[in-house]
């Protein structure tokens, strides 16, 4: 499962770059407020750190305004991902962008049946919102189940981005269901790795070894 950092702070990207853990990134509008940046100034950092689609996601909300901000966000770098709203307009905006080889990722999906509609549109990743499904009483991981299934069904390319992940339980699961991509804060990320016996490991292995006295170099 690809790990995709959900954020615009460009230390934690170079963080968590650096630790070989990053495939790529997505933003969007509030992430880019709290990042307090410009949006394309901070898209274009975030492309050159990344090898990985970097999702830069369009404010229009008709077809000629998006396709007229895909215009100039898709020629930051190679590597962006034109992030879409799941409406008719986005939808068509998607499968314009695709046919013209640009990436995209149509965002905002709660619904199967959504996330088949931008499949055949053509979109490079649905995201699907488990941590907001979640906050409304449903079980967001049974939407990535029944995606993963239509997906499998008719052997969809487009690839499933876990979004809205606000736990490693999240994570956890999206990788048992087959999810192709996870997207989660740099903080969640950096969750993964705690464990209490590894914590408790290293301190006997510590205690130990002042007791050899000896240093290693
Ligand atoms: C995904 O692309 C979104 O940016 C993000 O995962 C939304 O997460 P939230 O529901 O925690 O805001």
């Amino acid at each position: 499962m690809k790990f995709f950092a959900d954020t615009a702070i460009i230390d934690d990207i170079r963080d968590l770059a650096d630790a070989g853990l990053l495939d790529g990134v997505t933003t969007n509008p509030s992430l880019i407020a709290k990042s307090g940046r410009n949006f394309l100034e901070v898209v274009a950092e975030i492309c050159a750190i990344v090898e990985g689609p970097v999702s830069a996601e369009v404010v229009a909300l008709d077809y000629a305004g998006m396709m007229r901000e895909a215009e100039i966000v898709r020629k930051i770098a190679d590597n962006v991902a034109v992030k879409l709203p799941l409406t008719i307009d986005g939808l068509k905006a998607c499968k314009a962008l695709t046919d013209d080889g640009t990436m995209t990722n149509v965002t905002l999906c709660f619904s199967a049946n959504q996330a088949l509609l931008a499949a055949k549109a053509g979109a490079t990743f649905i995201s699907p919102f488990v941590g907001r499904h979640d906050d409304i009483g449903f079980d967001g991981m049974d939407l990535i189940e029944d995606i993963r299934l239509i997906y499998d069904n008719y052997d969809f390319a487009t690839e499933i981005l876990v979004a809205s992940v606000r736990h490693p339980v999240h994570v956890l699961q999206a990788a048992k269901i087959g999810a192709d991509v996870m997207t989660a804060p740099p903080a969640v990320i950096k969750q993964l790795v705690k464990h209490p016996l590894t914590d408790k490991g290293i301190e006997a292995f510590m205690a130990d070894w002042a007791k050899t006295g000896q240093t290693i170099g």
